[in-house]
């Protein structure tokens, strides 16, 4: 049988997962239906590995990234990375300190290994937010997957154009080690918006004049669910439609509803300044690590009460509420098996959520990853 990074090509490919978090990669192969064999995963945080524990039954191996020698890395016998390491070095409400920031250090380390493997991944896949592909960190990066026999191919992509309802873009960089190849390697070392070349319609790529791809992602905006799939408390339009708020009992747990709605002082401070969104919206704006603890630019808020006329009707009156944990794990595309140990404090949850991933992004990036030509 032919060898592939040094494994028999039919085993199940050995995956590394760094910077685990709670696992949104490790669901993201499992949505993608991927024969693989989790062989590792790397995270310092204590909680973010509880939640990883509870749901996988394995805990990642607590420590700092920074700290993994080449040695290491060979003995996993790996032959694919996924990382999504700290987007703060790149956020445009950070610094923008790029690798000066002490938070990219871990990243660069495990970038400059790869050259010093006997055993170097097949393939690697990297998530970031949106800047970092403007970054001093983006350059070293493509410096060294090319010096070490890389293709690659680049995406900016949302879940909007997965027909979920979450504007949530992100970065994301595919490297496949020569002889391994794409199968559409006209597209290596751009940089493409449009996910057609993911969704196996192939046949429908064009590509204009300035070299980007025709897009039908407008289409697929319209064929956005509307958010009320995915909510875990008042799903039911007509409840809505009556004018009547969520009341408290529709719910399973009266108490568990009533710590979302938000204060009415917080309306009247930031209400111009909040994203809110309806039951039968199909968009609303990405949850942050934030979002709880503060109200701009951290994530949407749903109207639990449906007004007669949209643009006249006080905030006060729509009675907002924070979106749920599980919500928003739904809108991540999460399995509705995942869910939190019971210590985890609702803060935590939504810190933890704000870090991960759109899993119905991901997987089919990964599908394509692993596809051979
Ligand atoms: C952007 S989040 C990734 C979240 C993950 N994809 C998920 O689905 O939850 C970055 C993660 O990297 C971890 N991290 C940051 N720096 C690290 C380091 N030097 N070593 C190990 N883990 C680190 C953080 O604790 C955090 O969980």
């Amino acid at each position: 049988m032919e060898e592939e990074g040094g494994l028999p090509a039919k085993q199940p490919w050995r995956v590394l997962e760094f910077y685990s978090g709670i696992g949104g990669m490790r669901y993201s192969v499992m949505k993608a239906g991927l024969q693989t064999e989790m062989v590792e995963a790397f995270d310092i945080n204590d909680l973010a590995n509880d939640v990883y524990e509870h749901n996988f039954g394995h805990r990642p191996f607590q420590g700092n990234i920074q700290t993994l020698t080449a040695a290491d890395l060979d003995r996993y016998c790996a032959n694919v990375w996924l990382l999504s390491p700290p987007c703060q070095p790149y956020t445009r409400q950070g610094l923008q300190k790029q690798s000066a920031d002490a938070r990219a250090s871990s990243f660069l380390r495990i970038l400059e290994i790869i050259p010093q493997l006997m055993l170097p991944p097949v393939m690697l896949f990297v998530e970031n937010v949106v800047g970092f592909e403007t970054s001093d960190t983006h350059q070293k990066m493509v410096q060294i997957l090319e010096e070490s026999q890389f293709e690659m191919q680049e995406f900016i992509l949302s879940p909007l154009q997965f027909g979920v309802p979450y504007s949530r873009p992100r970065y994301f960089c595919l490297a496949k080690r020569k002889p391994s190849s794409f199968c559409n390697p006209e597209f290596n070392r751009q940089l493409l918006h449009v996910p057609e070349l993911l969704v196996g319609c192939n046949e429908s790529i064009s590509i204009s004049e300035n070299g980007q791809l025709t897009s039908t992602s407008d289409k697929m905006l319209q064929t956005c669910l509307p958010i009320e799939r995915f909510l875990e408390f008042g799903n039911s339009m007509n409840q809505v439609e009556n004018g009547t708020s969520f009341p408290p009992d529709t719910c399973s747990d009266e108490s568990s509803l009533k710590q979302y709605f938000v204060p009415s002082n917080l309306i009247e401070r930031w209400g111009s300044a909040m994203d809110i969104v309806y039951p039968d919206s199909k968009r609303c704006c990405c949850f942050t690590k934030s979002y709880y603890r503060y109200v701009k630019g951290t994530g949407s808020l749903l109207t639990t009460v449906m007004p007669k006329t949209r643009d006249k009707t006080s905030l006060e009156e729509l009675c907002l509420r924070y979106f749920t944990p599980r919500e928003v794990s739904n809108l991540h595309s999460f399995p509705k098996e995942f869910e939190f140990p019971e210590h985890v404090t609702l803060r935590q949850r939504y810190a933890l959520l704000g870090n991960s991933l759109s899993t119905a992004v991901v997987a089919p990036l990964l599908h394509y990853l692993f596809s051979e030509p």
